[in-house]
């Protein structure tokens, strides 16, 4: 075993003053989780209640195996937007019978559950992670449609949710849909278009049109019951495969379902592993509050991986760039972290080769970023840095082992990309509250701005405004700062959440193993051109 030596002094100002600044970052983010757990309020909740209805979240727990974790995805989506926080929809990974699941839950306290621009993104992000990691979908529906004001974003892109469902069942992957309510119009393909569909007695509402529309389309007189009741369903259109009496009843059946699917992992589960060799708590104290200042991203991988053990690839060459093989859960990982900031030639080539290595060994990837980009400069382009940065988007881009991406500290630039950022589709990204990511720092790029206007007044010979260019350069400051926090891209879809680092081991450990229910197999060839 090489168990990883560390420098950190829990005992020292650095050290409570990097933790202060973390704990109060992972305050401002509770409170934003507080508003997606808060859902549509109080006041929908009570009215909900009343209807003898569970919260979304009480479904999701009266599915899943009693204590086993729920990993919620995407709770701050609609962040920052005209929307609720958390999008009216609960998505997220859980074992029903001793299989993981990915699980979607209507929120129906929230607009009665209809979807906007922003559930229809967390909604296909998650469908996205059932596909490629071959995961079981459960859906929990009760919804309004589609949110009727914003229907000009979503209509026409949100055809690919029943497409997703369809395709999902092609590949082997079960579908199962539990209706508690109203899932009408285009909704009425969530069960449609699923393997498996269980309806609550008195509750499920499923016709394409209601009975105020089939009136002004045919004239004719109906009601819920006879349209689209669970009863009817059951009895008559066979578009209901199991009746339940109640909401607890449609659960069970649920669990009855997904125990009878048969589903395989591609790998087995590979038992018990020895926790890191340090404390997950000092994962709070490593992060400085101003990210120019480097850390050790050794300190992280110690606090992270089975009993601390590491070995390192290449440890004297493209020093900026740590790069090593560890287990985490049990399941192999080839770490790559940026230790200094800057990627340089090294670096770059170092993580081509180490890429290519871990899809030799079916090994997947584990990315952990704090990189302000690609080094700029005369002697830097000379020797290459365009080629050889390239060379690592090219092995990121092309590798087909599962990648997984946290956000530790920076991550700007083609870094971001290098780095397997979201365009380079990570299995799982995460970002600590510490993170920032743009395509560079507020201040270089507030100063790149105004070196450009004060060029292009030069050319047209005008005097240049130094009082205005203060004001602005200040003002860009400030909004792009705003737009790189973790909060700001995980209401934009761009991670799949902002964790606790405390949590990283056990999130990382939660998606190894969702990851391990598909066959992980590397590319054994098929990269671009590397550029030499
Ligand atoms: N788009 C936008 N807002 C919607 C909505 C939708 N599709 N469905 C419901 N809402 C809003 C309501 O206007 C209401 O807003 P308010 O509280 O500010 O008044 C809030 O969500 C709650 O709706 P409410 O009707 O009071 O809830 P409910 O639980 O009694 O009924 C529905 C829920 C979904 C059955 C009912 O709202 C409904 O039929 N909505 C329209 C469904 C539809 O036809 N959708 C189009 C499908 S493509």
């Amino acid at each position: 075993m090489t168990v990883l030596t560390s420098a950190l002094d829990p005992s020292g100002t650095e050290y409570a003053e990097r933790r202060a600044a973390m704990l109060a970052k992972l305050d401002e983010v509770a409170a934003e989780h507080a508003k997606a757990l808060a859902g549509g309020g109080e006041k929908y909740l009570a009215r909900h209640r009343k209807r003898g209805k569970l919260a979304a979240r009480e479904r999701i727990e009266l599915l899943l195996d009693p204590d086993t974790p729920f990993l919620e995805l995407s709770p701050l989506a609609g962040w920052g937007s005209d929307y609720a926080v958390g999008a009216s929809l609960v998505t997220g990974i859980g074992v029903i019978e001793g299989v993981e699941c990915l699980i979607t839950a209507n929120d129906p306290t929230v607009r009665g559950g209809a979807s906007n621009p922003w559930t229809l993104k967390k909604a296909l992000r998650a469908n996205e992670i059932a596909y490629a990691n071959r995961l079981p979908v459960v859906s929990l529906v009760e919804s309004g449609g589609a949110d009727l004001p914003s229907q000009k974003e979503i209509f026409i892109p949100g055809g690919a949710l029943f497409r997703d469902l369809t395709r999902l069942s092609a590949a082997g992957i079960p579908t199962v849909a539990v209706v508690f309510g109203n899932s009408t119009a285009g909704g009425a393909y969530v069960p449609g278009m699923s393997d498996h569909v269980i309806m609550v007695k008195e509750r499920a509402k499923v016709f394409l049109g209601g009975p105020p529309l089939v009136k002004m389309a045919t004239g004719e007189e109906s009601d819920d019951e006879s349209l689209g009741g669970a009863e009817m369903h059951a009895r008559t259109s066979g578009l209901a495969d199991h009746f339940a009496v109640d909401e607890p009843d449609a659960l069970r059946q649920a669990r009855r379902v997904v125990a009878r699917l048969n589903h395989r992992k591609a790998h087995p589960d590979p038992g018990p592993a020895a926790p890191p060799a340090y404390d997950e708590e000092e994962l709070l104290g490593i992060v400085p509050g101003d990210l120019k200042t480097p850390f050790d991203p050794r300190e992280v991988i110690a606090r992270i991986v089975d009993g601390s053990d590491f070995d390192a690839f290449k440890p004297l060459y493209g020093t900026s760039l740590t790069t090593g093989w560890a287990r985490l859960h049990g399941y192999p990982v080839g770490i790559l972290a940026n230790a200094r900031g800057v990627l340089f030639s090294a670096e770059s080539q170092k993580a081509a080769q180490f890429i290519q290595l871990a899809n030799q060994r079916d090994i997947p990837l584990l990315f952990l970023h704090n990189t302000t980009g690609y080094m700029v400069g005369k002697e830097y382009e000379q020797g290459g840095i365009i080629k050889h940065g390239a060379m690592m988007i090219n092995a990121v881009a092309n590798s087909r082992v599962p990648h997984l991406s946290v956000l530790m500290g920076a991550s700007y630039g083609a870094g971001h990309y290098g780095m397997c950022g979201r365009a380079y589709d990570p299995r799982f990204l995460f970002a600590w509250p510490s993170a920032k990511s743009a395509v560079m720092g507020p201040q270089q790029l507030a100063g790149v701005l105004s070196l450009v206007a004060r060029a292009s007044a030069a050319a047209k010979g005008q005097p240049y405004d130094e009082d205005g260019d203060a004001a602005l350069r200040a003002v860009v400051e400030q909004q792009i700062e705003a737009e790189s926090l973790p909060v700001f891209l995980s209401g934009r879809l761009y991670d799949d959440g902002v964790i606790d680092p405390r949590d990283t081991r056990t999130v990382l450990g939660l998606c190894l193993s969702a990851v391990h229910t598909a066959p992980v197999e590397g590319a054994r060839g098929g990269f671009g051109v590397f550029r030499m």
